[in-house]
């Protein structure tokens, strides 16, 4: 049994009756209500969380072409299907125009509850991409103040004004009612603000390991602490009395392994805890300790990247894992390729910084569909010229994307070059042997590989000795020979 949230439109309870028949007949397990007004339509619609709206077309006080102009309006994307005596056709294209998934006659009611399963299904996956969509957009607003961060750190010596335009990416990002960055004074072992933001009264000194501030120093250990989980830290009411706060984030400031201060986060509502959003607080407050600690070394210039790429590195495992949501059917497929693409250049010799860029940019070797419409991108079937044109964009948009951060440009050549081919036969630029670069010529291989290994909407996947005789085949032609005879090595073992 599946279990539904159904909000019925309808007027007549014998009728409601009979659809929850057939819907229990046919495996579903609704929990429902029945409304008939305007006013009720509205109250449900602002209460619960529905998975399906079932209506009638004409009800004495109320109508569904109404109901359906207000759950479009409301925003929420939940299928709605028109169940009612016979209409006109002109009547029920009309409603599917405006949004209604489908119609069906009550007389015809044994196609209700595929309907019902194939909307469901459909609903689940319009969902799956939207947040895939905003996760994206969200990895790319935290790169967008990882390189803000980054243009301050090289661009001034001067700590209050880095750090000023430091706490501005950490008020963008989480929205504090304050926030300020400690620095710690290691000769007299106290914190002291450097920038503060938010907060009603000034507050002085912390002696390293006391309140929450000088306990994140001392420990080196981030802390979050909201409302419910008082028990595990002092009363923030206590440490600041006559601010309010009621949730807390302090992460340590870390360069090179040595403290430089404590960034923290202050709330004046409850928050629900936040993994995520603390992870990256640590990502940002390593930049921060980077900026720091270059200011702190009057030549500065010199200052480890070390900690950057680490922000940046975490920042762009969360990216391809966005990507991946997009597209169910190549969910992995990005991990897999990443780490047979570093294998087969660790086999061929390749390592250090090479073998780094070849692995952020196996990962990001797909970026470019983010600006494929789902319409091809999912398409069940072969594409047509047209849509060949902007599938094949997804290498120049990779290129667009990524150019503009410069610790990606040496990544690059992967997301840029992955579809050219060995013969010059390829896109987008019809580069022939060793004028692509290698780490695109070694990906190119993994790629096929992965790609005809799997599921994808256009057709299943393959067996290993069909993709094995198929990459023989193309041997020369696609791929580079010394490539595919250290691959067809590797694969062996
Ligand atoms: P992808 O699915 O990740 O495939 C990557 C590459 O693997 C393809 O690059 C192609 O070289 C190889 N490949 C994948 N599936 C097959 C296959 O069934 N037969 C053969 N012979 N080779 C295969 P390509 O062709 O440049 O395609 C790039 C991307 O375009 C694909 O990435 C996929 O997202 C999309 N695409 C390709 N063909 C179709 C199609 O028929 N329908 C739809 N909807 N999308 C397609
Ligand atoms: C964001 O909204 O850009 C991210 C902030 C967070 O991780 O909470
Ligand atoms: C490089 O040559 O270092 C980059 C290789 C690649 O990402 O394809
Ligand atoms: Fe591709
Ligand atoms: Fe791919």
């Amino acid at each position: 049994m599946s279990r539904i949230r159904l909000l019925m439109v309808e007027d007549s309870e014998d009728d409601a009756i009979l659809l929850l028949q057939e819907l229990e007949r046919g495996g579903l397990e609704p929990t429902w209500r029945r409304v008939e007004t305007e006013e009720h339509m509205t109250l449900a619609l602002r209460e619960q969380p529905w998975d399906l709206v079932i209506s009638d077309w004409s009800l004495p006080r109320f109508g569904g072409d109404l109901a359906l102009k207000m759950l479009r309006s409301s925003g929420l994307d939940i299928p709605f299907l028109l169940v009612s005596g016979r209409i006109g056709e002109d009547r029920a294209v009309e409603m599917m125009r405006g949004g209604a998934q489908d119609y069906i006659p009550k007389d015809n009611l044994q196609r209700l509850v595929p309907a019902i399963r194939r909307e469901l299904q459909e609903a689940h996956s319009r969902h799956r991409r939207r947040q895939a969509e905003e996760e994206v957009q969200r990895q790319l607003r935290r790169l967008a103040s990882l390189r803000a961060i980054d243009r301050a750190i090289t661009g001034s010596l001067d700590l209050g004004l880095t750090m000023q335009v430091f706490l501005e990416q950490v008020w963008q990002h989480f929205s504090p009612d304050a926030a300020r960055v400690m620095l710690l004074d290691p000769l007299s072992h106290t914190l002291e603000p450097v920038v503060a933001q938010g907060f009603f009264h000034p507050h002085g000194k912390v002696l390293l390991g006391q309140n929450l501030t000088g306990g994140v120093a001392l420990e080196r250990r981030s802390l979050s602490c909201h409302h419910p989980d008082f028990a595990k830290c002092p009363p923030l009411a206590e440490v600041m009395p006559g601010e309010g706060f009621e949730a807390y984030m302090g992460v340590p400031m870390l360069a090179k392994g040595d403290i430089k201060g404590v960034l923290e986060v202050y709330f004046r509502k409850a928050l629900a805890h936040d993994e995520d959003g603390l992870s990256f607080l640590e990502a940002l407050a390593t930049q921060g300790a980077i900026a720091i600690d270059s200011a702190q070394l009057f030549e500065g210039l010199q200052h480890s990247n070390r900690g950057l790429m680490l922000a940046y590195d975490s920042t762009l495992e969360g990216w391809a894992r966005a990507l991946e949501l997009r597209d169910e059917e190549t969910e992995e497929h990005c991990q897999r390729v990443t780490k047979l693409t570093v294998r087969l250049a660790q086999a061929m010799g390749i390592s250090g910084e090479e073998l780094l860029h070849m692995r952020r940019g196996a990962l990001l070797h797909d970026v470019g569909k983010i600006g494929v419409p789902d319409a091809i991108l999912l398409k069940p079937g072969p594409l047509n010229d047209e849509e060949w044109v902007i599938m094949r964009a997804h290498t120049t948009n990779a290129l667009k994307i990524l150019s503009p951060v410069a610790y990606l440009r040496p990544c690059l050549d992967i997301p840029h070059r992955h579809h050219e081919k060995w013969d010059g036969s390829g896109y987008p630029g019809g580069l022939k042997g060793v004028e692509i670069p290698l780490g695109a010529r070694i990906f190119a291989l993994v790629d096929v590989w992965d790609a005809l290994m799997s599921d994808r909407p256009y057709r299943k996947a393959w067996p290993e000795e069909k993709v094995l005789v198929h990459v023989k085949g193309l041997v020369g032609t696609h791929f580079d020979p010394q490539v595919a005879e250290a691959f067809l090595a590797m694969i062996q073992e």
